[in-house]
Formats: C-alpha cells, structure tokens, sequence
C-alpha cells in the first residue's frame, strides 16, 4: 500500500483525487491538507470536509495557508466558480478538522511514519510543502517521493508559460523543485490527455448513484469554463493524475529532467523550465557551479487512457458498494 498526503485546493479535479485515493485499496490516505489556490483557503478547506462527509471518507483533514509565500494571492475562479467547487451539489460538513495546521500535519505524519514511506501528493500551489521544508528540512529526507501537480514543459494555461499551480506560488515550487528529494511532475502536458471523454463519461453515468451524479455534475459545470478557455474538448481530470500514478506507476511514461522555475521573467514567470536528459547533456542552465544539470526530476510524459479511466471506474465503484 502507498501512504500519501493528498495536498489540495478543491477545485473540482481534486475533489475527483480525493474519491479516487479513498476509493483504491493501494492507496494508503494519511490525510488531506488544504490549501489557497482554486479558492481560498476558506472555500477549500469546507469543499474537502463536504467532499468527506458526502461519501463517508473518515480521515485526517487539515487546513493550509491562506496565500503563497511571496505573491498575491491568484485564484481559479473562472474555472472553479465563486465557491471553488460551483456546480455540484454537496452536503454541509459534519466533521471537525484536525487541530493542527496543514505544515504540523505534515511534518508530523512524515516523521512517525517509517522513512521513505509516506509520499506528499500536493495537486494545488505548493505553499504548505514548501512551508513545511523550511520548518522541518528532515522531511526532505524522510519522504518516500513527490508526486506533483503542476508544471509543463510545453504550454501553460493561465499564462501561455506557466501552469496555474506553480503560477499560483512560484517561489514555494522553486522551494520543492530545489529540494533534494524525488520529485515527479505530472504538468499540463500529461494532465490535457487525462481528458474526460463521452466515453468515460457514459462508464460513471453506468455506475450510477449520488457519486457517478457528482462526478457528471463536476465534469458538466468544468466543461463550460475549463473547456472554453483552452480550447480542450473535455474536461482535463488533471489532479488525480498524481494518484493514478501511486495506483498503477505504469499509467504513464516517464523522462529524467532538469526541472527549474523561471521567478524573475516578465512574461515567463512561474514558467517550468525542463532540461531534458535525452537531449544528451548539450543544453545546460550553464552558470555557476551550484547551477550546473542534474537530471534528478522526473517527467510524466504519455498517459495510458483507458487504464486511466479504469482506475477511476473501479474507485467509484468500490466506494459505491460501501
Ligand atoms: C491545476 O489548477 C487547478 O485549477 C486544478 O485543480 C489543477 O490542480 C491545473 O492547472
Ligand atoms: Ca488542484
């Protein structure tokens, strides 16, 4: 079993992580610990408690930064609606939060669990990962991976250079990507083939029940902001990309990289800057010492589709049947 922190800002394709990593018995979920991105930190929080509460998801949820460390805050409301979660509709929430701050309840659950077990799977700005490096660099060396959303190495979507999570607190992803641990980026150009087809929209409409509705409703209301601003056809499930890839590693291919985020473009910033090992070493970042290519990133590159859409078919279902 995979233990994970799941590090959200619901959002819509969050809330779909969320199901998926509560609904697969690989998945181990330590926690969930939210975050200001789609929404504010508030919005967030309340949506991963209703999300819980709807489907009976009984564990940890802390609540997270209120902005990034540096900029102003940006939010995703013209994708995610005036809530973060518009569209859907979903129950109050009837349990309380962990006492601690997102950054403690990382920190703490890292450090009791053996090393090299508990993998963070942050699918919102990386504020509280970055926080929680700097209060406890231990973790760096404690986590299992990293296993993020965010990033691209071709496009952006809420700038044409940068994607929408590290756009959202550049400096807490130049924080991650800089740390010595194993980073996996699943950025927008593996995310924009995580698409929710006709297809996969008919096998949850099949399943059917309060979920299979939740999903079609989160993937209607998506489709009228998501789908126009950037010209994708279906909706994009990006965040439980990452948890599809704690599931079944094989669900996409992967590159080594040197990753670096651009923070000083004026066009650019929050850019991800890939350097990739296969073009044999011949375009370095150049520079000092301490800037000199390390191919220690790794990039999602080719999803399998159908394998993709089975993993979140079968999570429905065995959360369907409880
Ligand atoms: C990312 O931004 C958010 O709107 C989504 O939830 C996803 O994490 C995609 O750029
Ligand atoms: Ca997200």
């Amino acid at each position: 079993m995979e233990k994970i922190i799941l590090d959200c800002d619901p959002g819509h394709d969050d809330a779909i992580a969320i199901l998926l990593a509560a609904g697969n018995p690989k998945i181990d979920l330590l926690g969930i610990t939210t975050v200001s991105g789609n929404h504010n930190v508030e919005n967030t929080t309340r949506n991963a408690l209703s999300v819980c509460t709807a489907y009976g998801i009984k564990v940890p949820v802390a609540k997270g930064s209120p902005g990034p460390l540096i900029i102003d805050q940006v939010l995703a409301v013209e994708i995610h609606g005036d809530t973060g979660l518009d569209g859907p509709v979903l129950p109050p929430a009837s349990f309380e939060l962990d006492k601690r701050h997102a950054v403690d309840f990382i920190i703490d659950t890292v450090m009791a669990h053996a090393p090299k077990t508990v993998t963070l799977v942050p699918v919102g700005p990386y504020t509280n990962i970055a926080l929680a490096v700097r209060k406890d660099p231990r973790i760096v060396e404690r986590v299992k991976r990293v296993v993020a959303m965010g990033g691209s190495y071709t496009r952006g979507n809420i700038t044409p250079a940068a994607e929408f999570n590290v756009y959202g607190d550049p400096e807490a992803a130049d924080v991650v990507f800089r740390a010595n641990w194993d980073v996996t980026m699943v950025g927008l150009d593996l995310t924009h083939q995580a698409l929710a087809t006709k297809e996969l929209q008919d096998r949850v409409r099949a399943v059917g029940g309060p979920m299979a509705k939740f999903i079609l409703d989160i993937w209607e209301f998506i489709a009228t902001t998501h789908g126009g601003l950037l010209q994708i056809e279906y909706p994009a499930v990006h965040d439980a990309c990452c948890v599809a890839a704690m599931i079944d590693p094989t669900v996409f291919t992967t590159e080594k990289a040197d990753i670096r985020v651009e923070l000083a473009g004026r066009w650019t910033k929050g850019m991800t800057v890939c350097n990739f090992e296969k073009m044999g070493g011949m375009h370095h970042f150049g520079g000092t010492a301490s800037e000199q290519t390390d191919f220690r990133h790794t990039v999602a590159m080719k999803l399998d589709h159908p394998k993709f859409c089975d993993l979140i078919v079968d999570a429905l279902e065995r959360l369907a049947r409880q």
